[in-house]
């Protein structure tokens, strides 16, 4: 009798042990912090690149969608409204275990990013990290956006008028801040990061845009949904996205964009086709995250260039039966 109350006392004291290391653990990891390097790029206030820089932020790279919209009754209307957004940002992300606020990105002093130097905003985007190197949220990921577009990105963002909205702060519940300081690892460069990329039709310039900048690859790619890591070949779909509502019941499929005959759903499109779908169709699933909305004003020269790389893929056979599930 005494030895069993010896062995669970002792296991006891080893359990509770182990929590508190865990706990220990996850305390002295969260937030956890990257000490990435600053980009060279400085705003300027050119007005060509100030122009390049809103058509990005709000088309291609659809920055709007997320720091445009305050709350999801906005979705309802976005595409009327989408184009005047200010970026003051409010859109609120729920998540098992989090719940976290795209921020205001423009220029006021105490709550827009006219508390960061260039250096620190060009930072936050490129590498995800704060200016005092706490890793973000992965929501973000242009990592290799090229420095002359990061540039008219950060002119872009600077030259709006400073709207003053405060943010509320994130919350992280014990888990997900276990997940953040463990097992998330934030989006940042691959390999070289180009000075400037020529903006032609080839499908080299739609890879960038695909991969880099408009995050195509990013949802038509699959994915493990609990670490966020690709496991499906590129463009071959099948990817299980959430609902835009945030409706934990629905889910929505991605296509497969690869040129396979029997099973890429662009296969028989023509360019004039793929352009059209993009500029004029627009949105068809209400439920599906892809920002239809800000792609509506991608110029010909660069669907054309993405229509290029995606037809210049190596094909892959993936079935994606369904689009929209409820479960
Ligand atoms: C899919 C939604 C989404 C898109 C698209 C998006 N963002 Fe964000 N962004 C977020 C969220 C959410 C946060 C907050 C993350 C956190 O705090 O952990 C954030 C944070 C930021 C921050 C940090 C600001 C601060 O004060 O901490 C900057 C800067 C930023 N985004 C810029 C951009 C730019 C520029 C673009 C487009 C090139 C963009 N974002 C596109 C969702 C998005
Ligand atoms: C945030 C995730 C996301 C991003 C980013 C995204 N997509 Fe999608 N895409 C989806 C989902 C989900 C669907 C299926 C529902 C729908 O049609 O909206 C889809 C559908 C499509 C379709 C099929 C439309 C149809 O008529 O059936 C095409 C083509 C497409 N995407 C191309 C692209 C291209 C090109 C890009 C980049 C410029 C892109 N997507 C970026 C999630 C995304």
């Amino acid at each position: 009798m005494k030895t069993v109350l010896t062995i669970l006392k002792w296991t006891g004291i080893v359990i509770v042990a182990l929590v508190a290391m865990i706990v220990a653990a996850v305390y002295l990891n969260y937030p956890p912090k990257l000490n990435e390097p600053y980009p060279n790029v400085v705003a300027v206030t050119d007005s060509a690149v100030i122009a390049h820089g809103k058509y990005l932020v709000y088309g291609p790279a659809h920055c709007a969608v997320c720091h445009g919209a305050a709350s999801r009754d906005d979705l309802e209307t976005l595409a009327q409204k989408i184009f005047t957004l200010p970026l003051s940002g409010g859109l609120e992300f729920n998540m098992p275990g989090a719940k976290i606020h795209a921020k205001n990105l423009t220029p006021d002093k105490e709550t827009g990013i006219g508390r960061y130097t260039d250096a620190e905003l060009a930072r936050m985007i490129r590498y995800g990290v704060r200016h005092n190197n706490e890793v973000m949220f992965p929501f973000m990921s242009f990592g290799n956006v090229s420095d002359a577009d990061l540039q008219a990105i950060i002119s872009f963002l600077r030259s709006q008028p400073a709207v003053k909205k405060e943010i509320p702060l994130d919350e992280l519940n014990f888990m997900m801040k276990g997940v953040m300081a463990f097992l998330v690892t934030p989006y940042g460069p691959k390999g070289e990061i180009a000075k400037t990329v020529v903006q032609d039709t080839t499908a080299q310039y739609g890879a960038y845009l695909a991969n880099h900048v408009a995050g195509c690859h990013d949802c038509h790619t699959n994915a493990d949904l609990m670490t966020g890591k690709f496991i499906g070949q590129p463009y071959a779909g099948g990817q299980k996205t959430p609902d835009v509502y945030e409706d934990p019941h629905t889910w929505v499929y991605t296509p497969n964009l690869t040129p396979d005959p029997k099973t890429g759903k662009i296969y028989n499109w023509d360019k004039d086709q793929f352009i059209a779908r993009f500029k004029k169709t627009g949105r068809t699933v209400k439920n599906s995250i892809m920002p239809w909305e800000c792609y509506t004003s991608l110029t010909d020269n660069d669907l054309t260039a993405i229509y290029h790389y995606l037809k210049s893929l190596p094909p892959v056979y993936n079935e994606v039966k369904e689009v929209v599930v409820h479960e």
